[in-house]
């Protein structure tokens, strides 16, 4: 069974996403995690999002992993662990971009739904219920005011990054990349016609899993 969680940057879907894949035994999919590491897979080999052939190269040497350890989930590409320096706010910027790139969607689309094949996943993202798993169960749109995400989102990034930082800058940052991630051409991040939409500004993280949870077990 699929569940599906898309939204804006900042929203919370991750934490959440993780905490109800706990508590229903189900895997976890960042598909977040995947833009970035492909976005500093390419910037480590010094190709840009506008470099179609160059980056139709690397893909093919592109290798992305989600290994359980005792410190959660790490993020390798190729031998690499690269959990701590996909979430720079540099990296989210170049995720984006790339994100925007046709091939760079159909290549991780594929690597996807690969990935959850006759499994129980939540797949959490900004297309996961719309393009890439159009048939979901449950499929959830989460969404809050741009100034209570940044301010998650800055929370967030110290306690990562263990390093302060400017809420104003992330508010910027998060709301350039939700511009770019809304207009871009290929599958756009917009709620899927079939998902439950819940604005989580006036919400927190308890309050949100106990929704989405009320939501799969009325059905
Ligand atoms: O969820 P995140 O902040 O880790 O995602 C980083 C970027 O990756 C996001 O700004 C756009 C892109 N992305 C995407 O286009 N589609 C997804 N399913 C997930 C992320």
């Amino acid at each position: 069974m699929i569940i599906t969680i898309d939204g804006p940057a900042g929203v919370g879907k991750g934490t959440i996403a993780k905490i109800i894949s706990k508590s229903l035994g189900f895997k976890y999919l960042d598909s977040g995690a995947m833009y970035r590491a492909l976005a500093l897979f390419a910037e480590l080999n010094g190709v840009t999002e506008k470099d179609s052939n160059k980056l139709k190269k690397i893909l093919i040497d592109l290798h992305i992993q989600f290994v359980d350890s005792q410190d959660g989930e790490r993020v390798l590409v190729n031998t690499d662990d690269v959990t701590e320096d996909i979430r720079t706010n540099e990296i989210s910027t170049l995720a984006s971009k790339f994100a925007a790139n046709n091939f760079v969607r159909t290549i991780l689309r594929e690597m996807q739904r690969r990935l959850v094949k006759n499994k129980d996943y939540i797949a959490e993202g900004r297309d996961m219920g719309t393009y890439v798993f159009p048939d979901a169960k449950y499929k959830f749109y989460l969404d809050a005011d741009l100034a209570i995400r940044a301010k998650r989102r800055a929370g967030q990034l110290k306690e990562i990054l263990g390093i302060a930082i400017n809420e104003d800058r992330v508010s910027k940052e998060i709301s350039d990349r939700d511009n770019l991630d809304m207009t871009r051409e290929s599958c756009p991040l917009h709620p899927a016609d079939d998902a439950v939409i819940i604005n989580t500004t006036d919400m927190n993280i308890d309050d949100v899993v106990r929704k989405i949870e009320s939501v799969i077990n009325s059905a």
